[in-house]
């Protein structure tokens, strides 16, 4: 256990609190990467369903160039059409992913479901390799869970 029943008590607070949705989801970010050493990129995605692309909300760690993604392309993509999380092992080995940078070697994306639509998704890449677990998979669904109550 990686302290994820304290993470969630935070990440509780900060829905709850009277900052703007956009305020909020920034903090929601900053505080997952700076507080969980396995996550070195957190940022969420929503999702245009008319024109079928993500578009990049707030987010934490090194800049990306991948700001508009289309439904079907990377993981990211993929997950909007599935609707289901997408855990990458090994980046490497995906044919149809997007390199954000080098330096990331796995990745987890879980949808972001507002009455039972999936609006976009929290996006976490690692710098090591097989970072992610199913705990991670059920601590992200239930930081989703808490975010969609800001919609
Ligand atoms: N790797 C993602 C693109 C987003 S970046 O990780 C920030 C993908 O393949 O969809």
């Amino acid at each position: 256990m990686k302290n994820y029943d304290l993470h969630i008590e935070k990440i509780r607070e900060l829905v709850s609190g009277s900052q703007s949705k956009e305020v909020t989801l920034q903090s929601i970010c900053d505080y997952l990467k700076n507080n969980i050493p396995h996550y070195d990129w957190v940022g969420f995605y929503f999702a245009d369903h008319t024109n079928q692309t993500l578009h990049l909300g707030p987010h934490a760690g090194d800049p990306t160039d991948h700001t508009v993604i289309p439904f079907g392309k990377g993981i990211c993509g993929q997950v909007a059409l599935s609707n289901t999380n997408f855990l990458v092992p090994d980046v490497a080995a995906q044919d149809n992913y997007i390199a954000c940078s080098i330096d990331v070697k796995s990745e987890l994306v879980v949808p972001l479901f507002v009455n039972r639509k999936n609006i976009g998704q929290i996006d976490i890449d690692s710098h090591i390799f097989d970072a992610f677990s199913e705990e991670d998979e059920r601590f992200l669904e239930e930081v989703n869970k808490i975010v969609s109550k800001l919609f």
